[in-house]
């Protein structure tokens, strides 16, 4: 009972039950430092001497959470004046001053891996899939690049974030504000915040910073689980595109043959993990009444946890990607002259039809195919003539994946120049990030 930052008006105990309920210290020790930066600052603020060098720590019964327990540290390493600290401070404005050490690194280096992939593997084909239905062929390297251009918004995103919400909360009291003169901006040089918060009622009982988080998190992975999903498909023996190594895959207690993709199946759980501590802390402010009330404390285990998992799922994509084999005639041999029916309607619109003429000209040779049980490139130029008279020999030039992609040459698309162009604008971006 003895190192509680509130004791004065109580009686008796507080039954260990609650205590433990409505303690934090568990996990917001994590926070210990910022939480020791925010005093020294603020003892700065205060004209004191920056006396809080703290030795071996240990965790302590009774220390309700890190604030208690770094103020209750203090004492026994100077006594009496560390009560003199929390002068003006409330743990209501000191709680806000964490922010996790958001870290774009781990995103970058994803990005950076899918981008030097697709460089090398290029000029690798295969079937690209709407509806997961086989669709046009593409570059393995613009499905590589699709999913590098995603995590890259992420990265932005986060910015955007840091940038509005990295706004310094101390000096803000438990709600009404802070007397004694206490110099805000030094607080925020001082803790290298970008602003100061403008109204301490709600800086004390907002966590917008947190419920953004959460939310970048979850869509961040809810990217991861798209990616790991077409990778998990691309792996099986079916698809055979890609091989994932050995270091990322795990194999079955009964099955002796099984090479099972545990990572990429992990991948794409976590963005449920994750999407449900953001509900959940949603669900948790909602309706709360203005100013700092302990539901907020809530807010550290949602984030803790979301910043550990992401931190985790990002760096085995990077090993994932870094790691896996593509089978380059599989995919090659994967594609099929009906992914060429729309370039098929595209000979006829360079002849000058509307182009919903040709799609349903074009429709007619794919039934024709069907019906004859012949691929499409197989039908002679006399079956397609009888379709359209604008179909001649010339159509044989359609049948070709290399050239079909080629068309595809506006910004953005799959021809060889435009991917070229996508990995030196993601290069580019990795620099200025
Ligand atoms: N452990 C609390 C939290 O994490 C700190 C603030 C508590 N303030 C209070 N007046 N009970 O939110």
């Amino acid at each position: 009972e003895g190192n509680k930052l509130w004791g004065g008006r109580f009686v008796g105990n507080t039954d260990p039950i609650m205590e433990k309920f409505n303690a934090s210290i568990a996990y917001d020790q994590r926070m210990w430092d910022a939480d020791i930066r925010g005093s020294k600052a603020y003892v700065k603020a205060l004209e004191k001497a920056d006396k809080c060098l703290y030795g071996a720590f240990v965790v302590k019964p009774g220390d309700e959470d890190i604030h208690t327990a770094n103020e209750r540290r203090l004492k026994e390493l100077i006594g009496e004046p560390a009560g003199k600290l929390h002068t003006g401070r409330s743990r209501n404005d000191q709680v806000g001053l964490f922010t996790m050490w958001w870290n774009t690194e781990d995103a970058l280096q994803l990005v950076a891996t899918m981008v030097e992939r697709a460089s090398v593997e290029i000029d690798v084909l295969f079937p690209g899939y709407t509806h997961m239905q086989r669709a046009q062929p593409i570059r393995w390297s613009h499905w590589i690049l699709s999913h590098a251009v995603a995590v890259s918004r992420d990265v932005e995103r986060l910015q955007e974030i840091r940038s509005r919400t990295n706004v310094l909360p101390l000096g803000s009291g438990a709600i009404a504000g802070t007397p004694f003169n206490i110099d805000r901006e030094l607080l925020r040089k001082e803790l290298e915040f970008d602003g100061i918060s403008i109204n301490s009622m709600d800086a004390t009982g907002e966590r917008d910073f947190v419920a953004e988080f959460l939310f970048w998190a979850s869509l961040c992975l809810t990217h991861l689980s798209k990616m790991a999903e077409d990778l998990l498909l691309y792996s099986t023996k079916e698809f055979s595109f890609i091989a994932l190594a050995d270091a990322y895959s795990t194999g079955s207690s009964l099955m002796p043959q099984k090479k099972n993709a545990d990572s990429l199946e992990l991948i794409r759980s976590k963005a449920g993990r994750v999407l449900g501590r953001c509900a959940g802390f949603m669900m948790t402010i909602k309706g709360l009444p203005s100013s700092y009330n302990k539901d907020l404390q809530e807010d550290k285990e949602a984030m803790f946890d979301c910043f550990d998992t992401l931190h985790g799922a990002l760096r085995v994509t990077t090993g994932v990607m870094s790691t896996l084999k593509i089978n380059r005639p599989v995919m090659e041999a994967a594609l099929s002259p009906d992914m060429l029916a729309t370039d098929l309607a595209y000979y006829l619109v360079r002849k000058g039809l509307p182009f919903r003429e040709a799609h349903g000209l074009s429709g007619r040779a794919v039934f024709q195919a069907e019906s004859k049980n012949v691929p499409l490139n197989q039908l002679t130029v006399e079956d397609l003539a009888a379709i359209s008279p604008l179909f001649d020999r010339d159509v044989a030039a359609v049948w070709d994946y290399s050239s079909s992609v080629e068309q595809y040459s506006a910004p953005g698309g799959t021809a060889r120049s435009s991917v070229t162009a996508q990995v030196q604008h993601l290069r580019r971006w990795l620099q200025d990030h």
